[in-house]
């Protein structure tokens, strides 16, 4: 099968379409046809090994998983032994390592299920990552009818799933975003709306029980005056020197705003709770590009400036 295959930690370049054995479903699992699949920024920490510290999930020298990705959805084409709830035939959507390919394994108990009716396979790709890293910042917060919430860099992956998952608990959603994309945020539901480029949120006078820096772009020390006391500040980066996991530490006992780093699970759970969301009308997959899997490297570029809008998706087969 064609799969995209990194044999060392590196820049883009170490990114190579080859052929490589198909992967043969264990007890328990199914082995999916890739139609689409994405490049994501997780995707780019792995493939460069960056934070150093995720080296100790895969692999210290070199990556124990060659082909590289994370999401899919395509088509269940064969059923291990003991798999209940797939079928061959079905049509699925997901996380799971390895995925970059034309064909990925993954447990039945996983994270993946049903595609969304209505959704297309590349939508349904670029649905997973940043759903389930918004998902778990926004648990801890436990957002309701009556919080109010800011979403700084409303428009990357994490960002445009953050503004709809938020918004669909009830809370009050302001979204920061620059000037040509406050549309885009707005048609997610944001409730208010703020241009980066020509106002700074922590001078505005404002507070929030929650302001959530879904970039890596500003810091604790600077938004602490927009959060509410006995509000919290989320941060999706670890920050210079892991500052932000030493905050999150110091804040549990100090002081009466807390500072979140979440640790995404990529569950079922996560999976289904977005279907439900996408199958009622109150979330969908931001697209910015879409390349063929052969351009991997180009995408993984794009992917690497910072810029993109919501998601960049992978076409494996030309059904997607
Ligand atoms: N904790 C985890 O497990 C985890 C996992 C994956 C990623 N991350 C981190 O989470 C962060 C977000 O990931 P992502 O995939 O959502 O990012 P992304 O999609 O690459 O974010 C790009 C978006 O951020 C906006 N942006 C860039 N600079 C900005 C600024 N100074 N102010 C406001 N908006 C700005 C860009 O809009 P413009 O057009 O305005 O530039 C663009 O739309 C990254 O820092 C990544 O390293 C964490």
């Amino acid at each position: 099968m064609r799969a995209v295959v990194a044999d060392r930690y590196g820049p883009p370049d170490v990114l190579h379409v080859r052929d490589v054995e198909r992967p043969i479903p264990k007890k328990g699992e199914v082995r999916v046809n890739v139609h689409a699949s994405s490049v994501t920024r997780s995707d780019c920490g792995f493939r460069s090994a960056k934070p150093f510290i995720s080296r100790f999930f895969t692999g210290l020298r070199r990556p124990r998983r060659t082909v590289v990705g994370t999401e899919f959805a395509g088509v269940v084409e064969t059923v291990g032994a003991d798999v209940t709830g797939f079928s061959v035939g079905d049509e699925v959507f997901g996380f799971r390592g390895g995925s970059n390919a034309e064909f990925v394994c993954v447990p039945g108990s996983g994270a993946i299920a049903h595609k969304p009716v209505g959704m297309n396979f590349g939508e349904a790709a670029a649905t997973c990552d940043g759903a389930s890293i918004a998902r778990a910042c926004l648990k801890k917060v436990e957002l309701r009818e009556g919080k109010r919430i800011l979403i700084y860099g409303a428009t990357g992956a994490i960002g445009t799933a953050a503004v709809q998952l938020a918004k669909a608990t009830g809370a009050h959603v302001t979204a920061v975003g620059n000037t040509q994309n406050l549309d885009l945020v707005r048609s997610l539901g944001a409730d208010e709306l703020i241009d980066y480029l020509t106002e700074d949120f922590t001078k505005n006078g404002q507070t929030y029980d929650v302001v959530f820096d879904a970039v890596g772009k500003h810091s604790f020390h600077r938004c602490r005056a927009s959060v509410k006391e006995g509000g919290a500040f989320i941060e999706t980066d670890l920050g210079f020197l892991w500052h932000v996991p030493f905050l999150a530490l110091a804040t549990r006992w100090i002081g009466s705003r807390k500072v979140n780093l979440p640790v995404p699970v990529y569950s079922k759970e996560d999976v289904l709770h977005v279907k439900e969301l996408i199958e009622a009308g109150r979330y969908r997959a931001v697209i910015d590009r879409t390349y063929p899997l052969e351009d991997v490297v180009e995408a993984t570029l794009y992917v690497e400036t910072g810029e993109k809008t919501g998601n960049v998706v992978l076409t494996v087969s030309p059904t997607a």
